[in-house]
């Protein structure tokens, strides 16, 4: 046998032996552990390898942020974050979910293909009242990093601590020494521990943006990486008006996926602008001396209405431990192809604004706010291009519910075919505008939105019908 033949056997092989580990188990990899990060997985009531069925209680619990007084905050399962529900790709999700909150709740499912009604929202649903219950059953489509957070009240429930994550595997995953999902948040506890809903005029302007910023509900955590391992990092921008600017001095990310799966041609940034709602995941291979560390940095950012002047805020500590150094890792470079959309046959055009309706401020969609806004009627698998005008001073990340759409010209300039990714929310930018296309399969209404959850709650959301 020839050595050729050797290596090509040997990797047919090892594809075997990796596709049956894979699909033999649910569970994530070993090496997972990240300690005081990790979300929690809740039980799996069923023995179906391929049907993932947990219960989910929302309730007030108490927990105390940065060694602060206890807070009062509402929790899925008694955690802030919520629990991590970790399938494969076509497994079936079964949610038993009860409502011990005060006030009515939903649960919607953020990314996630899902019918439109097990999407969480009131379009779809009524909401569950203090007490009730509700079972949410959907088979997952897609790999990627997901996340759920009610869809009734948003601003406030969301704030108050009611969100999870959602990981979905699929048959391309790299193999990395350490993966982790970081939920990136931000809080304000009062001095009385509750967790205030007042809005004054910067925070409806702005979205309310919490004084601690949080990774997994924890703020400024220490993370121990050893030094050449690689590392794979998955980010959800959970707050309600901050965008994060990731930057850790000394690394270049290597940007492999986002929203709604990986990218087939990968790209090396320093910052990572990730908006609420946004997703980026990322591998680096951390280097430094034992025990140095590596700062994890939220970078200043001008969202508009002059944002830049904030310092760069610690987010984390990456403790480079003193283990002996692995060598030879290297950062993977392609993953499959993924279906570029046709090029559409119905163009839509949408223009985002703010302005002011007896004294306050409101964000409008084609000079109305929510519920006037006028419905988009969509026939059953149309493909339609969507021209996002920005009228305001601000960036505003608008999020399509059911479906993944992909840019296609930002500022009236075509985006490289090199930068093809499936998207659910994105960064309209102020004074901008961009073009999306997007193919609407699911039948049912839907909303669209701004992601900075004030925005959606006083008026920047629409109302898709697909039938
Ligand atoms: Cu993550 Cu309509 O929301
Ligand atoms: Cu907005």
């Amino acid at each position: 046998m020839r050595p050729t033949t050797l290596l090509v056997l040997a990797a047919a092989v090892a594809a075997v032996v990796s596709a049956c580990s894979f699909s033999s188990s649910t569970s994530a990899p070993p090496s997972d552990a990240w300690g005081s990060v990790d979300l929690v997985s809740p039980q799996d009531e069923n023995p179906d390898p391929n049907v993932l069925e947990v219960r989910i209680d929302a309730a007030e619990i108490t927990k105390s942020y940065a060694g602060g007084a206890p807070a009062k905050v509402w929790a899925y399962n008694g955690t802030v974050p919520g629990p991590l529900l970790d399938v494969k790709v076509g497994d079936r999700v079964i949610v038993h979910f009860s409502n011990h909150l005060p006030e009515p709740t939903t649960i919607h499912w953020h990314g996630v293909r899902v019918p439109a009604a097990m999407d969480g929202t009131l379009m779809m649903q009524s909401p569950i009242p203090p007490g009730g219950t509700f079972d949410y059953d959907f088979t997952v489509k897609d790999a990627g990093f997901f996340w759920f957070h009610p869809h009734v009240q948003g601003d406030s429930q969301v704030r108050k601590g009611l969100y999870g994550a959602l990981r979905v595997r699929g048959r391309d995953e790299p193999t990395v020494d350490h993966e982790a999902l970081l939920m990136l948040g931000d809080i304000t506890v009062q001095p009385d521990g509750t967790i205030s809903d007042y809005l004054d005029d910067t925070s409806r302007m702005m979205g309310r943006e919490g004084k601690t910023l949080l990774v997994n509900g924890r703020a400024e955590p220490t993370l121990p990486v050893r030094a050449g391992s690689l590392q794979r990092l998955r980010f959800v921008n959970v707050a309600n008006g901050r965008f994060f600017n990731l930057a850790a001095p000394g690394v270049r990310w290597r940007v492999i996926g986002t929203d709604g799966g990986f990218l087939p041609q990968p790209y090396d940034a320093d910052h990572l602008l990730i908006a609420p709602g946004e997703r980026y995941d990322v591998v680096f291979v951390p280097s430094g001396p034992p025990d140095s560390e590596i700062v994890l940095l939220d970078d200043p950012y001008d969202r508009g209405h002059d944002s830049a002047g904030e310092p760069s805020l610690p987010l984390a500590k990456l403790h480079v431990t003193a283990e002996h150094p692995l060598d030879g890792r290297a950062l993977p470079d392609r993953f499959p192809e993924i279906e570029r959309l046709p090029d559409g046959v119905v163009d839509r055009k949408i223009t985002l604004a703010e302005g002011l309706a007896n004294g306050e401020v409101t964000f409008t969609i084609d000079g109305a706010a929510y519920p006037d806004v006028p419905l988009w009627d969509v026939a059953k698998g149309s493909v339609e291009r969507i021209l996002f005008e920005n009228a305001s001073e601000m960036d505003h990340p608008m999020h399509l519910h059911g479906v993944f759409f992909q840019l296609l010209e930002s500022g009236g300039v075509a985006v490289a075919p090199s930068s093809l990714a499936n998207k659910d929310t994105i960064i309209v930018p102020k004074k901008g505008s961009l073009k999306v296309v997007a193919r609407f399969e699911e039948p049912g209404n839907w909303a669209y939105h701004c992601h900075i959850l004030e925005h959606a709650e006083y008026g920047m959301l629409g109302e898709i019908r697909v039938r």
